[in-house]
């Protein structure tokens, strides 16, 4: 049977600091303090959602976290201009490692995206990035109305690719995804996507660790 590869989408394959750039034009020098606070609100929100069962569209999370931010940091954005922040995240850039790394694993392993956000959003920004062919399925936590690390999500995965937790593995850069996954007993591959990112300390270790998604074919190819 194909080993199925679930890669988590949000900071994973598209980098959420891609807004800087624009925020830059923005707000100046609180550019990377408001891009952190944002994106760390927005997760904060899906999970706060999840255990009260508020459930709300991962977008609509991203929305309010935006309103935080701009709040918490003192920053008086125009309608506009927060919509223009909004519509960028449609629009975010890739890892640059991706493009080589899917065409080689899919030729391999069955490739699903699995994210928070609606199927839409990540359609359209794997679609941008070139890379969408190479994924068998977009599963999106907005099917079932919970947000990852429920484990409802990762049931609903391998309902999804009709396979079992021995088959499948995770690929994400948020540790609270790996660990999550892990604890359902799926395999996980954490990415470090930067130098200083800390693994969460829970005694739930991640089968793989790399930096870059280039080098995990060897390492899958050596654990299957
Ligand atoms: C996702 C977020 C959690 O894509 O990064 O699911």
């Amino acid at each position: 049977m194909k080993i199925n590869i679930a890669f988590d989408v949000y900071g994973t394959l598209i980098d959420t600091q891609g807004v800087v750039n624009l925020l830059l034009n923005l707000v100046e020098e609180k550019a990377q303090l408001f891009s952190e606070t944002w994106r760390a609100k927005q997760l904060e929100y899906s999970f706060r959602r999840g255990l009260m069962k508020q459930y709300v569209k991962f977008s609509v999370c991203t929305k309010d976290a935006l309103n935080y931010t701009c709040a918490a940091l003192k920053v008086a954005l125009s309608d506009s201009q927060k919509q223009q922040l909004l519509d960028s995240y449609l629009c975010l850039p890739a890892f640059d490692d991706i493009q080589t790394a899917l065409p080689q694993l899919a030729e391999k392993y069955r490739l699903v995206a699995f994210s928070n956000g609606e199927a839409q959003s990540v359609n359209t920004l794997l679609k941008n990035a070139g890379v969408l062919e190479y994924f068998s399925d977009v599963i999106s936590a907005d099917e079932i109305s919970t947000f990852k690390p429920n484990p409802e999500i990762y049931q609903h995965l391998l309902n999804r690719v009709n396979s079992s937790a021995e088959q499948s593995w995770l690929v994400s850069s948020n540790a609270f995804d790996v660990i999550g996954a892990k604890s359902f007993g799926m395999k996980a591959a954490w990415v470090k996507r930067s130098e200083g990112t800390v693994f969460d300390p829970w005694g739930i270790e991640p089968n793989v660790v790399i930096n870059r998604l280039d080098s995990l074919i060897q390492h899958l190819d050596k654990k299957n």
